[in-house]
């Protein structure tokens, strides 16, 4: 067997990706319930909200409330996105430990969901960095479409490279390759890693994978193969994006880390605990909790 990872990384995008395109409303209290939850099981990065138009995304309005409400675990980053240095200035008051920006590697996906050509956005994001760097915030890149784009369909490697660089040269400590409309395989995963890994380490590289066509925790462990060991995922498998129509949640963190412990790989994460948080917001949410483990160990009690 190829040499796999011994540790991983897991970043819950769960109260963010996750409940930003769920339609049902929840409360801040739930909210901040859930992360509380989350940070109760051990996860080392949360992804708690987002500092956007509440226009665009009403879901995660009031993300200050949540992230001022954390009841805070030693050893947890508590995150959220920020598209402008209106969103940065808004996350750094609420108390948020590190920010991430959001740039697609399509240009009709960018105008779309930020409103703003791929250039536009990285002049945007260029003050964020700055102010990031000053106030001593770790900064994270998305890169969305890394594979494919609702409107665009395949996406060259290359233009997910070069975006990734610009990302890194203005200051972003990781690349989080997104695979938003989920259509990715291993054979595509290996021809974008090919790519990424001849200029960029692995270890500044992430993934983050929705799950709509069940390729999530294939794609996962073609990645670890080439050395990636940071993932992101969403408990419960909640969410989408609202801007990548049918794009259906992230891989659900539950089915992850069963795969990643039986692997031998270290997460630090509960998986019983995490199971429960799942639970906990999908009954809130009234939905089915679309992970494989929860639902089997669901059916086998
Ligand atoms: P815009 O209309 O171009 O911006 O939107 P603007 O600067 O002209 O401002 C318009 C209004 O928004 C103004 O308010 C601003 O104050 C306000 P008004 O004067 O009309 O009352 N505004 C803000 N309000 C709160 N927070 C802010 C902010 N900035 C401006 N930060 C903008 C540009 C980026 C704001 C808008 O397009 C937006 O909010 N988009 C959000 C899109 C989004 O959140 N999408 C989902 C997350 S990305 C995702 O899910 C993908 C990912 O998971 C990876 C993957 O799977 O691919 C990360
Ligand atoms: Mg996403």
């Amino acid at each position: 067997m190829t040499n796999l990872p011994t540790r991983v990384r897991i970043v819950e995008v769960g109260p963010r990706d996750g409940l930003q395109n769920e339609n049902k409303p929840v409360s801040i209290e739930d909210r901040i319930a859930l992360v509380n939850r989350l940070s109760n099981a051990g996860f080392g990065t949360i992804e708690a909200g987002s500092f956007v138009s509440s226009d665009w995304i009403p879901q995660m309005a009031h993300s200050d409330q949540v992230i001022a409400g954390i009841k805070r675990r030693r050893g947890t980053r508590y995150s959220a996105l920020t598209p402008n240095l209106t969103g940065l200035n808004a996350a750094r008051q609420a108390g948020a430990d590190g920010v991430a920006v959001f740039a697609s590697a399509s240009e009709t996906f960018s105008k779309k969901n930020i409103n703003c050509s791929i250039d536009e956005s990285l002049d945007r994001f260029r003050p964020v960095l700055e102010s990031a760097k000053e106030h001593n915030l770790p900064v994270r890149g998305y890169v969305s479409c890394a594979i494919d784009c609702p409107y665009e369909d395949a996406i060259a490697p290359d233009k997910v490279l070069t975006l990734s660089r610009q990302l890194l040269e203005l200051g972003c400590y990781e690349i989080a390759l997104s695979d938003t409309t989920g259509k990715g395989t291993p054979a595509s995963f290996r021809r974008l890693l090919d790519t990424m890994t001849v200029a960029i380490n692995a270890d500044q590289l992430a993934l983050h994978c929705h799950d709509t066509y069940g390729q999530a925790l294939v794609n996962v462990y073609t990645s670890l193969e080439y050395g990636i060991s940071v993932f992101d995922s969403s408990v419960a498998g909640l969410g989408g994006c609202p801007y990548a129509k049918g794009a259906s949640g992230n891989l659900a963190t539950e089915d992850l880390l069963y795969l990643l412990h039986d692997l031998g790989i270290e997460t630090g994460i509960d998986l019983d605990k995490t199971i429960e948080a799942g639970n906990f917001i999908t009954d809130i949410l009234e939905c089915p909790n679309r992970s494989s483990v929860s639902q089997a160990r669901r059916a086998s009690r």
